[in-house]
């Protein structure tokens, strides 16, 4: 197995079949939205958007329109398709680009969604305060990020450091909200369940398109990824973290 794994490579065939990329059922995630009060002429940023699934749900349920940027050429195609298919396009716009390069024009948008893209502006505090200037004085921002209160296994550690994944605690997360000026309105915990749903997608996906390309090595490596993924899951995540979705708007 080589040593670094081409993680963009493995997750667009490991998110093949999710709609929403992340731990989260389409109805609790339209709950927090049905917070914010959206209508026709409320205006939405999401910022690694992903398949655009976060976005036309909210397009379709609320008559919005979103702005979406990931610069993943995969999943823009994919999101196009599906806004095109829905009969939507005329609700969104796609950018397919970095999101530390898009023009973030001051007080815009009603809500900005940062689901499971923190990292990309390197961690939650700096990605809230990037977001908060792109949001309008009465808007919100929904943002999902993970947590962990006690002390983390030694081994498990390990994996986080080598992975550049961080966990904070809570109070560190309530401590930048604050920081950034912003309220805490509402929280989303993800279950066991819908965390056990979203990892699983991942392994099965990756193991049925090992399985219809035997010779494939990069396959190989991918297999050998999950089994230490379900190790670290089973062992260590499962239980020490939570993955918190965030309801925060300007104070
Ligand atoms: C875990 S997925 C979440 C997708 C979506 N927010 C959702 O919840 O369904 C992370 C997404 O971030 C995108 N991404 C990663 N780095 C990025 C960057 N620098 N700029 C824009 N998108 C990025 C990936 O292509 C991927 O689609």
């Amino acid at each position: 197995m080589s040593d670094q794994l081409d993680s963009a490579a493995y997750y667009h065939i490991a998110y093949e079949s999710h709609a929403i990329m992340n731990p989260l059922s389409d109805e609790r995630f339209l709950l927090l939205a049905a917070q914010c009060g959206l209508d026709e002429s409320s205006l939405v940023l999401d910022v690694g958007s992903g398949n655009g699934w976060s976005s036309y749900l909210l397009c379709r349920s609320f008559g919005c329109h979103s702005t979406q940027v990931d610069v993943s050429e995969q999943w823009t195609a994919q999101a196009r398709t599906l806004f095109e298919g829905e009969g939507l396009a005329d609700r969104t716009e796609i950018h397919c680009m970095d999101a530390n390069a898009f023009y973030y024009r001051d007080v815009s948008y009603d809500l900005v969604i940062c689901l499971g893209t923190a990292l990309m502006f390197g961690g939650f505090e700096k990605a809230l305060r990037r977001l908060a200037r792109a949001v309008t004085p009465e808007g919100f921002i929904i943002i999902g990020e993970p947590s962990a209160e006690a002390t983390l296994p030694k081994r498990y550690r390990e994996f986080l450091d080598a992975s550049g994944w961080e966990v904070h605690t809570s109070r560190q997360l309530l401590r930048s909200i604050d920081d950034c000026g912003l309220e805490m309105l509402w929280t989303l915990r993800s279950t066991h369940d819908e965390w056990d749903r979203y990892m699983s997608m991942q392994w099965k996906a990756i193991s049925d398109r090992a399985r219809a390309n035997p010779g494939d090595a990069q396959l190989q490596d991918f297999l050998g990824w999950v089994r230490d993924e379900q190790e670290t899951w089973l062992r260590y995540q499962r239980h020490h973290v939570d993955w918190n979705v965030l309801l925060l708007r300007p104070l």
